[in-house]
């Protein structure tokens, strides 16, 4: 069980880091997109404020302690928060492909690692959150043809 709750705490300070990226992306974009993309990324940071919650609260039901220390949650997450600067519409899509992708393979890592330990309730959330990024990597990726 302790093994679990590690897996979901750092999937978990990714989510977050990722949230805290993307306010990084709502603020900052410039140019002629600025518009859509401040619109879609706030519709992302709610989402993944909505996801960190989920994960959270399933860490509690498995009697652990989600990690709150934002130092910690840094430290123990694979993506990294980013400087605070200016944003093209390029640079926005390019970063959030990076980031979808990445966070759609460790997703989709996890599924398998949490159906294997027939533990669906867990699964479950991780599918719903799968579902969102990878209907919007393509959107994403659209953009970027
Ligand atoms: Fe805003």
């Amino acid at each position: 069980m302790e093994d679990n709750i590690n897996i979901l705490n750092e999937y978990m300070s990714n989510i977050k880091v990722e949230s805290n990226n993307l306010y990084n992306l709502h603020f900052n974009v410039v140019g002629m997109s600025f518009m859509g993309l401040h619109k879609k990324i706030q519709e992302y940071y709610e989402n993944f404020n909505l996801f960190y919650d989920s994960i959270a609260e399933r860490i509690k039901m498995l009697n652990g302690y989600p990690i709150t220390s934002l130092v910690k949650i840094e430290e123990t997450s694979t993506i990294k928060s980013m400087k605070s600067m200016d944003f093209n519409a390029n640079q926005v899509l390019n970063i959030l492909d990076n980031d979808f992708s990445f966070l759609t393979e460790y997703t989709k890592d996890l599924i398998k690692v949490f159906n294997d330990k027939i533990d669906y309730y867990t699964s479950n959330i991780l599918n719903n959150i799968l579902m969102y990024i990878e209907k919007e990597l393509w959107m994403i990726k659209s953009s970027l043809k």
